[in-house]
């Protein structure tokens, strides 16, 4: 008998559009999908490090305008600041740790300074606008980071990327055991951008045809879909 790990991340249904603003999100994030595959194609190191300084923008600004929202409005946030502030944090994380894997060639570092001039202000105005769109826009490259992330560990199972021993930071940061390798990385790196890309669709969800009187962010985040780790638990991580 063979085991296999029951986990919802790869196969998660992946949303689609229902609507105008939806689409343009979906179109934006096939761009740069397109894009991004055509880049760095199978280097998935180098493309979590420079893909991960923009990943970790979004939450920062969403957190940011939020707060401001909260002071202007003199209205509590219901606890959507803390989530979205947690999840640049779990971004900026993920780039911590794949710096210690892959280290950037001096045209991927000027790509990601132009990327960050040019996407944290885009991102600021289309949140400060439509900020439903925002977390569509946020929740659809997500759903692409799953797929990535899903590629690279076929990558390092089929041998062809190398799987050496976790970095110190991140065993740290997700509690790992003392010898795991990258391959365990990638599957808590996986999972985080699963929960992600749940919150934003679920944020999205939330912000639909209402400004005022959403509910709270923990009422989003109990209602969003099982994490593998819970689908995992509950199936006793084991599968025939
Ligand atoms: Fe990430
Ligand atoms: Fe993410």
């Amino acid at each position: 008998m063979t085991l296999t790990i029951v986990t919802d991340n790869d196969q998660a249904p992946r949303r689609p559009p229902a609507d105008m603003a939806d689409r343009i999100a979906y179109g934006m994030t096939r761009g740069l999908r397109f894009f991004a595959d055509t880049f760095f194609a199978k280097r998935y190191g180098h493309r979590a490090v420079v893909l991960e300084t923009v990943a970790a923008v979004p939450g920062m600004v969403g957190g940011m305008l939020n707060h401001l929202k909260s002071l202007r409005r003199m209205q509590d946030d219901r606890g959507w600041i803390k989530v979205l502030l947690d999840e640049a944090e779990n971004e900026r994380m993920h780039l911590m740790t794949f710096i210690a894997v892959a280290q950037p060639n001096a045209f991927e570092r000027f790509l990601v300074l132009l990327a960050q001039g040019l996407f944290f202000n885009a991102f600021f105005v289309l949140y400060l606008f439509f900020p439903r769109t925002a977390h569509r826009l946020v929740a659809y490259f997500e759903e692409e980071a799953v797929v990535s992330y899903t590629s690279y560990l076929a990558e390092i199972d089929a041998g062809r990327t190398l799987n050496p021993p976790a970095p110190p930071i991140a065993i740290e940061y997700w509690k790992l055991a003392p010898d795991a390798t990258l391959r365990d990385v990638v599957l808590a790196v996986r999972e985080d951008e699963a929960g992600h890309r749940d919150v934003n669709h679920a944020f999205a969800d939330a912000l639909a045809g209402r400004r005022t009187d959403l509910p709270h962010a923990t009422e989003l985040l109990a209602s969003a879909p099982p994490t593998a780790a819970a689908v995992e638990a509950s199936a006793g991580r084991v599968a025939a």
